[in-house]
């Protein structure tokens, strides 16, 4: 028996309807491909969410974030630096060009000096009874001196003795509306002459 041969337009539609088909098949394909990828990336940012809130990375508090000090624990110009040790620095709060021994000027205020000796990285003591008699400051009583290899260093962070290659580092330093101040413990900034310009103004 003779098979019939299909017409010109038959054949045509045939060949449209396959293509129809095999775009489809192709686009759920895609689709699968994108859902499967969608939720990889998913699960992934969810792991990473709950590595980053476990421990507590997101928003860190203490060292490498921001520390809020109350005006209590702020000294008064001129007095002895204050020890903050959740956030690893002293709060100098100067008076005028205290603690200005480079002689760049200084009109006094608030520095919040990263304790880790620029040296080799001891944490750095104030030590309110070494008298600058020593290392050629006379009449200054009250220094920073690193217990391990005696760099000494001003209220104002400024190395005048020891084998240190700079002054103390500093740390971002706001005041806050009610006096109290936040202190960015991630943004430091490496010590230099001018650290005793670097003091924001305080009225506490
Ligand atoms: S680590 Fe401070 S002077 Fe060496």
């Amino acid at each position: 028996m003779t098979q019939m041969q299909p017409s010109a337009g038959a054949a045509a539609r045939r060949i449209e309807h396959a293509r129809q088909a095999e775009a489809r098949k192709l686009s759920r394909r895609s689709f699968l491909r994108v859902s499967v990828f969608a939720g990889l990336t998913l699960s992934v940012g969810a792991m990473a969410a709950g590595f980053l809130g476990f421990f507590n990375l997101r928003k860190p508090t203490g060292f490498g974030g921001v520390i809020t000090v109350v005006p209590a624990r702020v000294p008064k110009a001129g007095e002895e630096p204050s020890r903050i040790s959740e956030g690893k620095f002293w709060l100098s709060n100067l008076a005028g060009a205290q603690g200005d021994v480079a002689g760049v000027g200084g009109t006094g205020g608030i520095l919040a000096l990263y304790w880790k000796c620029p040296h080799l990285g001891c944490t750095v003591p104030w030590n309110p009874a070494f008298n600058g008699a020593a290392v050629n400051f006379p009449g200054i009583v009250g220094w920073f001196r690193c217990p391990c290899h005696g760099s000494t260093y001003s209220r104002a962070g400024i190395r005048v003795y020891g084998p240190a290659p700079r002054p103390m580092d500093t740390m971002a330093v706001s005041v806050n509306s009610d006096k109290s101040l936040n202190v960015n413990t991630g943004v430091i900034t490496s010590g230099g002459p001018d650290n005793p310009l670097r003091a924001k103004p305080y009225s506490g």
